[in-house]
C-alpha cells in the first residue's frame, strides 16, 4: 500500500497566506504527476483559498466542538467544511485538548462523514483515544517534533508499539525528512506519516517532496 503523506503547514510564515498557496500548488502538481497520496493540513484562514486552488485534499489543523452560534473566536466544523476542508486534525501536540473535547470533536466530524486524525503523544495515549474510532491515530513523540532526527531513526520501537496497541490505523510523525524514514514507518506497520519542517522549511519544495516520497 502507498504511504499517506500529511503535510502540516502549521503556522509557519513560509506556509501562511500567499506563500502557503504557492507551496500547496507545488505539492498538488507533484501529487498529480507522481500519484502519491498527499494531504495538506492548513491554517483555518487559508483553507478556502488553498482548497479552491488544489485537487489534493485539504484538512483543518483543528476545530472546536461547538455548534454554530454565539461562539466568538471558535473555529466550528461547519466553518471549515464550508471553506472546503475534507478532514480535520485534533489534539496535535502543539494544540492539545482533554479527552472530553477530543471525543466530542471526533463525534461531530464523523457525523458529517468527514475524515478525522487524532494525534497522540505516545502509544498509550493513542490506544486510549482510539476508542473514539477516528480514521487514524497519529503518534508523534513531542521531543522529536521539528528536530533533525526522525521518530523512525530515534524511536522505531514507538512505531512498533503504536501499531500493536492502537486499534485503528496508525500514522507517525516527528522529524520525518526522507524516504528512508517513511520506509521504516511503513515496514513497522504505519499507514503513513505527518511531516512539517521537512517540507515547509525547505527552499526547494519539489526537491523536498521528491526526497520524502522516493
Ligand atoms: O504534524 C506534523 C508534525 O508535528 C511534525 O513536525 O516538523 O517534525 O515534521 P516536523
Amino acid at each position: 500500500m502507498k504511504p499517506l503523506y500529511i503535510i502540516n503547514f502549521k503556522a509557519y510564515k513560509e506556509t501562511t497566506g500567499d506563500k502557503g498557496l504557492k507551496v500547496a500548488k507545488s505539492l498538488d502538481k507533484f501529487a498529480k504527476k507522481s500519484k502519491e497520496k498527499i494531504i495538506l493540513a492548513v491554517a483555518p484562514t487559508d483553507i478556502r483559498m488553498i482548497s479552491r486552488a488544489v485537487k489534493i485534499p485539504v484538512y483543518a489543523q483543528h476545530i472546536d466542538p461547538v455548534s454554530p452560534g454565539a461562539k466568538t473566536g471558535h473555529v466550528t466544523l461547519e466553518a471549515v467544511l464550508a471553506a472546503g476542508a475534507k478532514g480535520v486534525i485534533i489534539n496535535h501536540s502543539e494544540n492539545r485538548r482533554d479527552t472530553k473535547f477530543i471525543g466530542e470533536a471526533v463525534k461531530l466530524i464523523k457525523a458529517k462523514r468527514k475524515k478525522v486524525i487524532v494525534c497522540a503523544k505516545d502509544p498509550t495515549e493513542g490506544a486510549k483515544l482510539a476508542r473514539f474510532k477516528p480514521d487514524f491515530i497519529a503518534v508523534e513523540p513531542p521531543e522529536l517534533i521539528g528536530g533533525d532526527v526522525s521518530v523512525s531513526k530515534a524511536k522505531p520501537q514507538i512505531i512498533e508499539k503504536s501499531v500493536k496497541k492502537i486499534s485503528v490505523p496508525v500514522l507517525v510523525g516527528a522529524g520525518v525528512k526522507d524516504f528512508s524514514d517513511v520506509k521504516v514507518a511503513m515496514k513497522l506497520g504505519a499507514k503513513g506519516v505527518l511531516v512539517a519542517s521537512g517540507i515547509v522549511k525547505k527552499k526547494n519544495i519539489e526537491e523536498a517532496i521528491k526526497g520524502l516520497t522516493s
